[in-house]
């Protein structure tokens, strides 16, 4: 053993070799985290005590307790859910499981010199071993398919336009996974915001090495066993995504290129005289003057405050958005003030940092500091008071098209990287300080820092009101403060296709409200392709038709009829579908799981689940298989162990299709194929043309019989911290006979005296007892109940 210290502590392990020191500690039951530093190296940096590392992704740690036992070259750390073997050998630290089996080992942290003025550059290796079949999912915001094994990634946040299947890096930069074979999870989370790369089981099919250009490797490794329980644990110390207000869920419209208020006005009347819902218009640069943030063109939007209030009248909110950089305008008050507070990023040589992005020439607040987090949250406030309901915060990677040269010294830019379709979009000079951080370590945290201060002073300045943030660029954790969509995307087909994969992979990390640009943000759609992507992101938690500035206006009744029609249509069916949304949502908040799921989710031992591409799970009852294709009208699904019914809640035939069989489903245009499973019951209101409060005057149950049923509706005034009411269902079938229970908790007062329960998959009624009437055709029974029902009980 080539350990020199041995440091133990009830909840903490420090082991010290001659070149490294690793602390392993359990900061939340079924969690390890392992700590890596060096104590010195080539290049100098000095670890030995592990000073404190700004965290800036985890939130909890419980320090739950250690036991810890040497057994002559090994020591075994056992925590609650984990146990591990740590062995070293000349810097190599390796990590067995109990039984003996290689899980990782680090190679080594050093220095390697890069360059050695102004900075070095570090490379810290990680290589995780696993078994042959394994599979890799997740990773944030990535392209691809679910399992990313054979894959390589950049963890940068990047702006780059349009993405294509290639393209990586892009926004997020979230360094996480959750691994799976025969149907047991484990994950793994490197807790890093330097520049980070992973080979994800590319050579040899067993080995995925990380690299961060930091010097330390904070990792955490969690147990499953289900991908869901991985999630949860990851959720845990992360964050979960706090509820959203309700007017976020509904239909969203934005445009770069609404040039004044009256187009603002016509988008709010075409949607009303079309009979099309709208909860939201976002205000894209076109509001600034001169592309200063926080200001207003005057002539183009003359009276901000009575916009908000016109479109208020039609229920409809006002977003608009926001970028970091500011213009370099001496004089300007906000310039000045940045300037002579010194909030602003500098060049290495200590002037400040000049470059370009939409103002010219633009500098940039340093956002990863908590002070101008602070300052940057305050600047919301005229735009709150002015009635604005929620911020969309864009060029966060930061984007940066162009950095001023420092007096001729050449900067260690930070542009490009190699290989095709992986053109990096530019940002600001690796070595440009922030305080007496680099930009290469804190980049990737930019953003993050950006949506704290808004969230933190929008929970001050509305106390009243749950924030609502949009943000382009995030890192692990961001689902604490934003929603995410997925940037810059463009109208063709394959797009539609990989927004389910990519969501699906945020929502493994926990970003469970996102959304991508309908129907793509640069190029042509046309009224089929309108349509199909409508009806995939009636699924979409977050709703937003967006375009890009010269592109054909893509609003619902651009393309002329049927499509105006079918998209009417899938407006309608997402606010119908609004009660299980904001239930799943509610539930995201406290459990950190998404409403977008792959199906593996509920089906971890489904092989052939974890290929499901271009379908997914709504909740865990609803199966959605949207057609994403030209030219489809009948598509195949993957239906998962059990009885999936064609559901009739929309447009299903009501058909129950046995699973762990490909069926083929119907989907003319019309149409978008989903099932709800055995057991499952949901909840749908009717549509509106706006969101009004989350306490629905209008419910309707959809349950499919089984042994086991069960179903939740939560509920309250949509927005605020005020009453609420948690609904739960549960029964089942038993000897043909169907007993179904509902009880509540929460003080929010009943807004109906009534409710519809529709129950499928029965053969035959003789006897309902609980309900004030009942009907029963075509294997349907309806019901209706007191909204106060308790019991039901359906007798064949
Ligand atoms: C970026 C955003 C896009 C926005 C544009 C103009 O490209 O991703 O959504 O419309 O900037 O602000």
């Amino acid at each position: 053993m080539h350990v020199d210290d041995l440091l133990i502590e009830p909840s903490r392990l420090r082991l010290s070799g001659r070149h490294a020191v690793l602390e392993v500690s359990s900061p939340l039951p079924g969690v390890l985290r392992l700590r890596h530093a060096p104590v010195s190296s080539e290049v100098g940096f000095l670890h030995p005590e592990l000073p404190g590392k700004q965290s800036w992704a985890v939130t909890e740690d419980k320090a739950c307790p250690l036991e810890v036992k040497r057994d002559g070259e090994r020591v075994h750390v056992r925590a609650e859910g984990v146990s591990l073997e740590v062995d070293v050998e000349s810097g190599t630290w390796r990590f067995r499981d109990v039984d003996g089996r290689e899980l990782a080992r680090t190679l080594g942290v050093h220095g390697e010199v890069e360059a050695a003025y102004p900075m070095s550059r570090h490379r810290s290796r990680l290589v995780l071993r696993a078994p042959p079949g394994e599979r890799y999912l997740g990773f944030g915001e990535k392209v691809g398919p679910l399992d990313k094994r054979g894959m390589h990634f950049t963890f940068w946040n990047t702006d780059v336009m349009p993405h294509h299947p290639d393209t990586d890096p892009l926004y997020q930069s979230i360094p996480f996974f959750v691994g799976l074979r025969e149907g047991v999870a484990w994950g793994f989370f490197l807790d890093e915001s330097w520049r980070s790369e992973v080979d994800v089981a590319r050579a040899d099919g067993t080995l995925v090495a990380w690299e961060s250009w930091g010097p330390e490797l904070d990792c955490y490794l969690f147990t499953g066993p289900g991908p869901a329980d991985v999630v949860r644990r990851y959720a845990a110390l992360t964050g979960c995504p706090p509820l959203p207000p309700l007017w976020s869920l509904g239909a969203q419209q934005s445009r770069w290129g609404y040039e004044n208020a009256n187009d603002v006005r016509g988008v709010i009347q075409g949607y009303r005289q079309r009979g099309l819902p709208l909860d939201c218009v976002y205000l894209d640069i076109d509001y600034m003057d001169g592309y200063k943030v926080w200001s207003w063109d005057g002539a183009r939007y003359p009276d901000p405050a009575g916009l908000v209030r016109e479109a208020a009248a039609q229920g409809v909110r006002l977003v608009p958005i926001v970028d970091p950089a500011l213009k370099q305008e001496e004089g300007w008050a906000l310039y000045e003030e940045a300037k002579s507070r010194d909030y602003l990023v500098r060049y290495d040589r200590g002037g400040v940092l000049v470059g370009e992005v939409w103002p010219r020439p633009a500098v940039f607040p340093d956002l990863t500091r908590p002070e101008v987090q602070r300052w940057w949250g305050a600047l919301h406030r005229d735009f709150v008071e002015l009635g604005i309901a929620g911020f969309w915060n864009d060029m966060n990677e930061p984007s940066c098209f162009a950095v001023q040269p420092d007096l001729g010294i050449l900067t260690l830019t930070s542009q490009r990287s190699e290989g095709v379709g992986k053109v990096e979009g530019p940002t600001l000079p690796y070595d440009a300080r922030h305080g007496d951080k680099r930009h290469l370590e804190v980049h990737n945290v930019y953003a993050l820092g950006m949506a704290k201060g808004a969230f933190e002073a929008l929970r001050e300045l509305r106390p009243e009101a749950r924030p609502f943030l949009l943000t382009r660029a995030g890192s692990a954790g961001i689902q604490r403060y934003a929603a995410v969509w997925t940037g810059d995307n463009s109208s063709h087909w394959a797009q539609l296709e990989t927004s389910l994969t990519m969501l699906m992979g945020l929502g493994l990390a926990a970003v469970a409200f996102t959304g991508v640009d309908i129907p793509g943000f640069t190029g042509r759609a046309n009224g089929e392709l309108l349509v199909r992507w409508m009806q995939a992101g009636t699924f979409y938690p977050l709703m937003r038709n967006h375009a890009g500035k010269g592109t054909p206006p893509q609003e619902p009744w651009r393309y002329g009829e049927p499509y105006l029609t079918l998209a009417r249509e899938a407006l309608e069916r997402r606010y119908r579908l609004l009660p299980t949304l904001y239930t799943l949502l509610h539930e995201a908040s406290e459990t950190g799981l998404a409403p977008m799921r792959p199906l593996l989710m509920e089906a971890p031992g489904d092989a052939e689940a974890v290929g499901a591409f271009d379908q997914f799970l709504f909740g865990r009852d609803l199966l959605v298989a949207p057609v994403v294709r030209p030219g489809q009208t009948k598509r195949l699904a993957w239906l998962p162990a059990g009885a999936w019914l064609e559901w009739p809640g929309l447009e299903g035939t009501g058909q129950v299709r046995e699973g762990g069989q490909y069926v083929i489903a119907d989907g003319p245009l019309d149409t978008v194929p989903v099932w709800l499973r055995a057991g499952g019951a949901v909840a749908l209101t009717r549509p509106a043309m706006h969101t009004t409060d989350a306490n629905w005057k209008h419910l309707e149950w959809h349950v499919h019989a089984a042994p086991e049923v069960r179903g939740r509706l939560y509920e309250d005034a949509g927005d605020g911290y005020g009453a609420s009411r948690l609904t739960v269902l549960r029964g089942g079938l038993k000897d043909g006979v169907l007993r179904l229970e509902r009880s509540e908790t929460g003080a929010l007062a009943r807004a109906r005296a009534e409710e519809t329960v529709r129950v499928y998959g029965l053969a035959s009624v003789r006897q309902v007892t609980g309900a004030r009437e009942h009907r029963f055709e075509d294997g349907v029974l309806e019901l209706k109940v007191a909204a106060d029902w308790a019991r039901l009980v359906v007798e064949p």
